[in-house]
């Protein structure tokens, strides 16, 4: 395959980018600022025209989008930016992608926040649920699968829509739980912080995670494999409370330490549970999650302790 990351130096981007050059795939990535490597492109998003030019220029044969902002969190303080960075610059990729070419496979990411309030029974959700969104990051998500869905039957492009649920790995940036919790318990351990306590948003939350090296794995399935105009979600199935996430990270410490609650890390509105049925995914392309959660975790502590 001849592939095309947009974001490929963002957290996901580095590792699909590791696992398809393993199979010798061409990779081409777009990065917003900085350029790291030759087959790295600084490219606006935003701008069609300069889409249609490095398609022309590279012709990928498809394209997994993955640049977009990924903070829930931070969404609810910038929904212009929400809407403009996920949305907008999806529907300006897709533009571009049927002047040019509409035989490139384009994979979109989206998220289990647009199932939002849909998600709070205690099933595992399907990709067929109703979308209802609560935080600006999904409501601009939600409206991604919407319009591939339009894309795909009125233009005839070959898009596959993902709803990855939480992901986690070593190099996730501050900001998602894992990291958050991983990077304080690290500090403490290096004589590094002044006391000996951290700090914790809503421990009661349950939600489903995978290691991204798994997720990457889902994504390259997908392209290769997986059915146009589909939907997949890509998930682990299992529900995990985010206390548990913190009592796992506190494990690979000795060290005694205190839990403070910090009110500014609580959202505006979030549901209390988000687990999805990968029942689609695995039936149809034989995808099933490898790393345990232990490991995972114990990999993004190890990450920060070499890197606080
Ligand atoms: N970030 C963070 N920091 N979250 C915390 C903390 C903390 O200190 N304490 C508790 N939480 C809770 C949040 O309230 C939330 O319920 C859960 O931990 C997970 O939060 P995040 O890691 O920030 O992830 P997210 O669920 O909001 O979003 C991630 O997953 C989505 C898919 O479900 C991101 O990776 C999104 O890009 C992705 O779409």
């Amino acid at each position: 395959m001849r592939a095309l990351i947009t974001g490929i130096s963002g957290f996901v981007g580095q590792f699909l980018e590791k696992r398809l050059l393993r199979d010798s795939n061409i990779v081409y990535g777009t990065t917003r600022s900085q350029k790291m490597s030759n087959n790295y492109i600084i490219l606006n998003l935003l701008s069609e025209q300069d889409i249609v030019n490095l398609l022309k220029d590279i012709k990928p044969s498809h394209i997994f989008h993955l640049a977009g902002m990924s903070n829930v969190k931070q969404s609810w303080s910038h929904r212009i930016h929400a809407i403009e960075s996920n949305t907008i610059a999806t529907i300006t990729l897709l533009e571009a992608v049927k002047k040019v070419n509409r035989n490139i496979r384009v994979i979109t990411i989206g998220s289990s926040e647009e199932y939002g309030y849909a998600a709070t029974n205690s099933k595992p959700i399907s990709e067929d649920s109703a979308l209802r969104p609560i935080s600006p990051y999904g409501v601009s998500k939600a409206a991604i699968s919407m319009l591939v869905r339009q894309y795909y039957k009125a233009d005839q492009l070959d898009v596959i829509h993902l709803r990855p649920f939480n992901h986690i790995g070593p190099g996730q940036s501050l900001g998602f739980v894992t990291s958050d919790f991983a990077y304080q318990i690290a500090l403490i351990n290096k004589n590094k912080q002044e006391k000996n306590q951290i700090e914790v948003g809503n421990l009661e939350a349950i939600r489903d995670f995978t290691d991204v090296r798994d997720i990457a794995e889902a994504y390259y399935k997908v392209a290769k494999h997986g059915k146009s105009g589909e939907i997949y979600n890509v998930c682990s199935g299992t529900g995990v409370k985010i206390n548990k996430i913190l009592d796992i990270l506190l494990s690979f410490s000795d060290k005694q330490i205190e839990i403070i609650t910090d009110e500014s890390k609580m959202r505006p509105s979030e549901v209390p549970i988000m687990v999805g049925s990968n029942e689609k995914i695995q039936k149809q392309l034989q995808w099933a999650p490898k790393i345990s959660l232990k490991s995972s975790l114990y990999d993004i502590y190890q990450y920060w302790l070499a890197n606080v």
